[in-house]
């Protein structure tokens, strides 16, 4: 089978095509929006949904012609239903729909966070089921026991920000622009971690659960006490706010694994891109069999929605109303 993704819940426009003969993505695009969004210090939904509008199909194009496949030979198109923006995610999902019913073929909406968590079982090694997944991106922060395909049990999630929110944030009261999660990487690798004694945050706590508003507040208050920041108090900043957020997921995951009994680790979404906490993990998990995406895949792109979409395609039935979930918790997804 042969299926063409789509992902358009936010501000990169993702097209692949995934074989399920050569178990491989054929062929890939992504084109991100950031710098559009970058002088408003974050992404603004309308100018989102109008630039996905302009560059999709011409990116649909370009993944068909570089695969060799024709259009007919497609089996089915995959796109991201939810969870995203409103306007994004309607352009994505019509124009999956158009094509799906101009070649008679069928649809698949998918969950972003559980493509989040599936593009890991194209790595070699891959997981096996049950793991633990970690899944850390711009709007959610989620331990999540993985038991089967389809079957999420959510153990520990943010009860306020999530970890790229923080990270974003972070980088707008240091004023770093936007995304800022790639900036405050960068400025950390020039600054002392230790300068700075944030908090972690509920790491004392006999549960699962995060919380980095209070982490993102006490970085406010540090750089309010300074009068004129230099480039290296900054950069100190950025370095200690990366560390507590690191020692916190460790901290975190670790009692997650340890409760939980599992064996393997499964991180995803666009913080686990960050090459810091990557590390921390594991040589804070070494026992521990530790599985991520390559960087370009952990953050949003096509290539997952279409794999995630060649799970589900055989079950669907085509409906041609546009039904996607702006707001869809992974707790209320349930294929099993
Ligand atoms: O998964 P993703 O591309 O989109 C969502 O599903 O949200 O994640 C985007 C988030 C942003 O908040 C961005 O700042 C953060 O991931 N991010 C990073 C890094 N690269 C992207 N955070 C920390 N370090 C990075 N290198
Ligand atoms: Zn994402």
């Amino acid at each position: 089978m042969k299926i063409l993704g789509i992902e358009t819940s936010c501000d990169e426009t993702g097209v692949a095509i995934f074989d399920t003969e050569s178990n491989s993505i054929v062929s890939e695009q992504l084109y991100s929006q950031a710098s559009k969004h970058a002088k408003y210090g974050g992404v603004v939904p309308e100018l989102a949904s109008r630039d996905h509008l302009k560059k999709l199909i011409p990116l649909i194009n370009l993944t068909i012609n570089e695969s060799g496949f024709s259009l007919q030979e497609l089996d089915g198109i995959a796109y991201t239903a939810g969870p995203g923006l409103r306007g994004p995610l309607l352009i994505g999902a019509s124009t999956a729909k158009a094509m799906a019913l101009s070649l008679n073929k069928p649809s698949i909406g998918v969950h972003h966070m559980e493509a989040h968590l599936l593009i890991n079982l194209l790595e070699n090694p891959a997981p096996s089921f049950p793991f633990l997944t970690l899944l850390i991106s711009g709007g959610h922060c989620l331990l999540i026991n993985a038991k089967s395909l389809g079957v999420y049990e959510i153990i520990g999630q943010t009860l306020d920000d999530a970890v790229g929110e923080a990270f974003d944030k972070v980088a707008k009261i240091l004023d770093l622009g936007y995304p800022g999660g790639p900036k405050i990487e960068a400025l950390s690798n020039q600054g002392n971690s230790l300068a700075y004694d944030f908090p972690r945050p509920m790491t004392n706590k006999d549960n699962f659960d995060f919380s980095f508003s209070g982490l993102k507040t006490a970085v406010y208050y540090e750089y309010k006490k300074i009068d004129q920041i230099s480039e290296s108090q900054k950069a100190d900043i950025a370095a200690s706010f990366q560390e507590a957020v690191a020692d916190t997921l460790l901290s975190k995951t670790r009692k997650a694994l340890e409760n939980t009994g599992l064996t393997e680790l499964v991180i995803g979404g666009g913080v686990a891109s960050n090459k810091y906490i990557r590390d921390r993990l594991v040589t804070g998990l070494s026992n521990k069999n530790i599985f991520f995406p390559t960087i370009e895949r952990c953050t949003d792109n096509g290539a997952m929605i279409a794999y995630a979409g060649s799970h589900y395609l055989k079950e669907v039935e085509e409906d041609f109303s546009l039904n996607i979930r702006p707001r869809w918790p992974l707790s209320e997804f349930n294929n099993g």
